[in-house]
């Protein structure tokens, strides 16, 4: 399974450190990705099969946008993974979809590996038009890049505390399967609790967590789940 955890605007250097550290017993089947706060990358060096991640960059080598982060500074501590779409990027901090395919298309060009997240608002939950609205997020980008991981993310569930239904992941996933073959990860209050019913269907090749992976024990909660 691949178990991603999103910190978000979490966790200090020191405690990042002792986390990646605390996954050097992992189960080496599982694919696991941190992605700490810009800050906390130079403690992250991380067992083999833990790879460190950036929650965000500007799409351009270096210049002059002030407060980002650009390929010179990832270069420094080899990241080779990065999130893009992200829910909070989108609708907080009200990254457009221009701006989203530019960081795709840099991305892609450097050869990273990319988790591109997708998902709709509770009115288009209600709408009934979640797999349009989904397809649409898709368009955007290239799909068919190889080192493409798509999350699923409903806007609804994500810090929330409340993850969608079983059987509503599990069909969004499925409609998703007939869109592409990338590994597919559900997000949305994802939690030790609910995280064998998740890895459990049939679609599902692992999952994005957020708050529950923000302290080891949570998140090793989760890992213990995946077989
Ligand atoms: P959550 O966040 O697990 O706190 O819902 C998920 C995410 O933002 O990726």
């Amino acid at each position: 399974m691949i178990v991603a955890a999103n910190f978000k605007t979490n966790n200090t250097r020191e405690y990042t450190k002792t986390y990646i550290d605390a996954l050097v017993n992992s189960d080496a089947r599982d694919e696991i990705y941190i992605f700490p706060t810009f800050t906390s990358l130079s403690n992250a060096k991380a067992p083999s099969n833990v790879k460190v991640g950036a929650q965000n960059f500007y799409p351009v080598q270096n210049g002059s946008f002030t407060g980002e982060i650009g390929q010179d500074q990832l270069d420094e501590f080899n990241i080779k993974c990065v999130l893009i779409g992200h829910s909070e990027r989108r609708h907080v901090l009200n990254e457009s979809e221009e701006l989203i395919k530019e960081k795709y298309e840099f991305a892609m060009k450097n050869g990273w590996k990319i988790f591109y997240c997708i998902g709709e608002s509770k009115e288009v939950r209600e709408s009934g038009k979640v797999i349009e609205y989904l397809k649409n997020q898709l368009s955007y980008i290239d799909i068919n890049y190889e080192n493409l991981i798509v999350a699923y993310e409903p806007v609804w569930a994500i810090g929330t505390g409340i993850s969608a239904e079983l059987k509503d992941i599990d069909e969004t996933l499925n409609a998703l399967r007939e869109l592409t073959d990338k590994p597919l990860l559900y997000g949305g209050s994802v939690k030790g609790s609910n995280a064998k019913e998740i890895f459990s269907l049939k679609n599902c090749d692992g999952v994005l967590v957020g708050s529950a992976s923000w302290k080891i024990v949570d998140f090793q909660k989760i890992l213990n789940e995946t077989n």
